[in-house]
């Protein structure tokens, strides 16, 4: 930690409860590990992530009575949603009591809550950060987020965005807009790009090149954060199964989808391929009968190549 950091730091460990003191910390190392991963300034994410709830010291109420006097402008939303306050006062309180200038730290304060259509690195970063630092409790697509985080910031930014605003209108609470307006702009992204749909025809071509039996593409997206589509199949012996799962990730990898990570290989009974918008299942015979995917994953939507 440079010095300015543990300054700030010391200074908010006297003003914030121990909790939120604690989430600061795991912000700022989450946000860290973030920048080191997709190579943004370090400094920077740490600096937001430690400082993005620095206006939690003040009560809802204070803040808005704080955000008046010094005549912060609030949005009617905000007014009506105390909770998202801080994020806005807490870029003012870092400008102006914590003496940080940088506008791409203090944007990623401001945004911290709610988000904003196309953000930058940083603000994703912090936004992600405070999503999944290691004290959060576990909430349904939690682990999953962790994961993907790491691989692709968008489609995470995309989950979380979408699974607080379900979280929001399930308990019956009003969302703010800009957190709908964030969701939304990262859910077209991904539909324009139509990435996983590619990715589906080219793990089908790739396992029906090497004659992979009964392919099955699965839609997952309304059910499931793990991926948009399950593809499975299988072969008829061990070494079948290697060429297809060989075929699978060399085509996708020339298509520039890089496999992220696999499972299982050395017996070729059940080989897991995942490349983040979608995950291939290859089996030998016995074993697609045994574990019988197509059951377990029967709520999703069995969808036929000539849709793709
Ligand atoms: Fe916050
Ligand atoms: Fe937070």
């Amino acid at each position: 930690m440079t010095e300015e950091l543990r300054k700030i730091s010391k200074k908010l460990s006297k003003i914030l409860k121990k909790d939120r003191y604690e989430h600061t910390l795991g912000v700022m190392y989450t946000s860290a590990s973030l920048a080191m991963c997709y190579g943004a300034d370090i400094r920077k994410a740490m600096t937001a992530g430690l400082l993005h709830d620095c206006g939690k010291y003040l009560s809802a109420d204070d803040q808005i009575s704080f955000c008046k006097k010094k005549k912060i402008p609030l949005t009617e939303s905000e007014l009506e949603m105390p909770a998202l306050v801080h994020a806005k006062l807490g870029a003012y309180l870092a400008k102006h009591e914590y003496k940080i200038e940088d506008s791409d730290i203090l944007d990623a304060i401001t945004y911290h809550t709610t988000g904003r259509p196309d953000m930058t690195l940083l603000e994703k970063i912090v936004y992600i950060a405070d999503y999944i630092e290691p004290n959060r409790k576990e909430i349904p697509g939690l682990a999953q987020i962790r994961k993907i985080v790491f691989t692709d910031i968008d489609r995470a930014v995309c989950l979380s965005a979408g699974s607080t605003v379900r979280y929001l209108k399930n308990g019956g609470k009003a969302v703010d807009p800009m957190t709908i307006n964030t969701y939304n702009f990262y859910k077209k992204r991904r539909i324009d790009m139509n990435q996983s749909k590619e990715m589906a025809r080219i793990a089908w071509n790739a396992l029906n090149d090497k004659k992979g039996e009964d392919i099955k593409i699965i839609d997952i997206t309304g059910i499931s954060v793990l991926a948009d589509y399950f593809i499975i199949a299988n072969g008829t012996n061990d070494s079948q199964v290697n060429a297809m799962v060989d075929n699978v990730e060399e085509e996708l990898h020339k298509a520039g989808y890089p496999l992220k990570q696999r499972e299982g290989r050395a017996s070729g009974s059940w080989v897991l391929l995942d490349f983040g918008d979608i995950i291939v299942h290859v089996f030998d015979k016995e074993n697609r009968l045994f574990y019988d995917l197509e059951r377990i994953w029967k709520d999703g939507k069995i969808t036929d190549i000539a849709d793709l």
